[in-house]
């Protein structure tokens, strides 16, 4: 049975829903493991255009279905508005979707704690205000509520009283949502996915299911925005790597492939560390090419270029196989694209940062390649040669536009120069 891991191999916004959309038809399962709605995967089912925040990119009345796993925290308003909007074109589509009653709730107060810190940081983390960073320290912290805490109404009244009160001691009263509006909210929004047709079940349940099928894994941001080994503190909360499959029951020694996706250049949204960050014509140039606004906050994307040492370090601590290359097309035309060969620490050059504050200090090398008129173009199969040769991961897929089919393999790509 096929296993696959797709993860963002850089800082999140790859296309990894594209990427998901595409391969979704070769499996019986596409899961979501981390992450909440502060990621937006851009699917296209035809010409029209979906964005997903928190169901995984199964493709709408196909064969696979989608289940969202126990390292997800979920704001169920979102999840039912989203269910809601896919189902008045796929009637019938929540059927297509389970739940694993582990997950965790993004409760309201979460999004206002998340602004209220936002707002207190002497260095704000540019965070999407979905209540990710509250809602993961819940949980950490046991203060948080799980999807199966909404099926014993007594139990999550008395548990969202106490969180209340200890929140509103430390928020000094701020939130403005009671614990009696939220309970009764909660169990409406339980309500309508359940009408809506998802069902809420458990790995545990679904461990025989899940073993006897194929299993497509949808990350959520990228290895350089997990908590454990991105640009801490500026990161997101959930699992942004392949491990992140074990909160489904996985190991990731069961997966066959951990593809990383990667944008042919790099972006960043939100504050932190950006080694390879160029503001100039050119990468202003690439943002409008590229649309490089957030599919969550609509904030325009920082833009730099490729970075080599980021991607080595991306294949190393996410046990990256194999590499799907997206938006080549948007520097269709550049006469000479620059490479960041390597970081300069302390006046030596590496290869790869050994710690996450590198990415802090250095200062990158570059080698500068010729450009292409278009992905057909030799130069291009150049550059992918070259980002290969460096990494020593393979590249299998094109994705040249944001359509659903705007897609290749490699070795298609290559039978057509
Ligand atoms: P949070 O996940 O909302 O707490 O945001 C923490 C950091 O991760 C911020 O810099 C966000 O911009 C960034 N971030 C969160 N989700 C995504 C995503 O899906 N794509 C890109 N950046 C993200």
């Amino acid at each position: 049975m096929k296993r696959v891991a797709v993860v963002g191999a850089q800082w999140g916004d790859e296309g990894k829903g594209k990427v998901v959309n595409y391969l979704a038809d070769g499996f019986d399962w596409i899961v979501r493991f981390a992450g909440g709605a502060n990621a937006g995967h851009t699917i296209y089912v035809g010409d029209r255009k979906y964005v997903n925040h928190l169901l995984p990119c199964i493709v709408p009345g196909g064969r696979g279905r989608g289940f969202l796993g126990a390292g997800m925290v979920l704001d169920l308003e979102q999840l039912a508005n989203e269910l809601t909007s896919l189902a008045q074109d796929f009637p019938g589509i929540g059927t297509q979707f389970a739940v694993d009653l582990e997950a965790s709730v993004v409760l309201p107060w979460h999004k206002q704690e998340d602004v209220i810190l936002e707002g207190m940081r002497a260095e704000p983390i540019g965070t999407t205000g979905r209540g990710i960073g509250p809602a993961y320290t819940d949980k950490a912290s046991r203060e948080g509520i799980k999807l199966c805490h909404l099926f014993d109404e007594r139990m999550l009244a008395e548990r969202l009283e106490n969180t209340w009160n200890l929140k509103q001691n430390l928020y000094q009263g701020r939130l403005t949502m009671s614990p009696s509006e939220v309970v009764s909210t909660l169990i409406q929004l339980r309500d309508r996915i359940m009408q809506l047709g998802v069902e809420f079940t458990s790995a545990v349940d679904m461990a025989e299911v899940f073993h006897g099928t194929s299993v497509l894994f949808e990350g959520a941001q990228g290895v350089l925005l997990d908590p454990d080994f991105g640009t801490f503190p500026f990161v997101t909360s959930g699992s942004c790597m392949a491990h992140g499959v074990s909160s489904v029951g996985f190991s990731t020694f069961e997966l066959d492939d951990v593809a990383g996706v990667l944008k042919a250049y790099t972006t960043r949204v939100g504050a932190g560390p950006f080694p390879t960050e160029e503001d100039s014509d050119v990468t202003r140039d690439i943002r409008e090419r590229g649309r490089e606004y957030g599919a969550t906050t609509g904030r325009p994307r920082r833009v730099g270029w490729l970075d080599l040492p980021a991607l080595r370090y991306a294949v190393v601590r996410s046990g990256l196989t194999s590499f799907i290359i997206t938006k080549a097309d948007v520097l269709n035309g550049l006469n000479c694209i620059k490479v960041c060969t390597g970081y300069r620490v302390a006046g030596n050059v590496r290869e790869i940062p050994s710690t996450s504050h590198d990415f802090f200090v250095a200062e990158p090398v570059y080698e500068e390649l010729p450009g292409w008129p278009s992905t057909e173009h030799v130069n291009f199969l150049k550059y992918m040669t070259f980002i290969e040769e460096q990494v020593h991961v393979p590249i299998t897929h094109i994705s040249y536009g944001p359509k659903t089919d705007e897609m290749e393999t490699k070795g298609s790509l290559i039978m057509g120069i």
